[in-house]
């Protein structure tokens, strides 16, 4: 093994190094919107879904490296305490890396890209029409890691309504996994895509106690 103490690490190190192993992570495409009504579009893989009841996702808009600045993402929200999660496939994660380019503020990702604004039903940032499932989410809270260059903000999204394609559901309403066509980020340049044969199902085991 080799072995290393992130303290002697550079940021970028340990993000090139961390990103690699703790992979493949999902991309939330999240939109919010300024005070103003500028929208805005960018790709976030430090996401997941933390909890079911309430239903609350987290992703984390990091202060950039370069300049120690923050992310439109996170000062958007810290105005208006909103957002869409859009969830990523196959067939628009082209239009996604190109919504990851650092435009100038108040620049909408949405025309940058070519992905559709489709109005939101409760909140006002729009959602991807293009996208599987779309996450209508109100900001329950914001937690800043830090204050240096690469730190996170976590951004707890309660999710209040869910939008599924409608070829995700089957007729009982059970989501049909090898339907979703999900893409997933690795270290550096590397994504997954999850196709039919990378699927395998594993049942839980019974709950009977070990016998020696
Ligand atoms: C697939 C993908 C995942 C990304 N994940 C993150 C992330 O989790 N956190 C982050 O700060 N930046 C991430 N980025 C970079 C941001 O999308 C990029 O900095 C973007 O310009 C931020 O836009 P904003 O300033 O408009 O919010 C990711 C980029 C891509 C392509």
């Amino acid at each position: 093994m080799k072995s290393f103490e992130t303290k002697d690490m550079s940021t970028g190190q340990v993000h090139n190094y961390l990103q690699h192993a703790i992979a493949p992570r999902p991309i939330a495409l999240v939109s919010t919107i300024d005070k103003a009504g500028n929208v805005n579009l960018s790709p976030f893989s430090f996401f997941n879904l933390f909890s079911a009841n309430p239903p609350v996702c987290v992703f984390s808009p990091s202060r950039r490296v370069r300049d120690n600045t923050t992310k439109h993402t996170l000062e958007n929200i810290q105005e208006v305490a909103e957002c869409v999660i859009n969830i990523v496939d196959h067939n628009i994660v082209y239009k996604v890396n190109q919504a990851s380019a650092e435009y100038p503020k108040g620049v909408n990702e949405f025309y940058e890209s070519g992905l559709t604004e489709l109005a939101s039903i409760h909140i006002k940032p729009p959602r991807v029409a293009e996208s599987p499932v779309q996450l209508e989410c109100i900001i329950k809270q914001v937690i800043p890691l830090g204050d240096g260059p690469g730190a996170g903000n976590l951004i707890l999204a309660e999710v209040k309504t869910i939008h599924f394609r409608d070829d995700l559901l089957d007729d009982s309403g059970q989501p049909i996994q090898k339907n979703f066509d999900l893409v997933a980020r690795l270290g550096g340049d590397w994504y997954t895509r999850v196709t039919p044969e990378s699927l395998f199902a594993l049942p839980k085991p019974i709950n009977e106690p070990l016998t020696q």
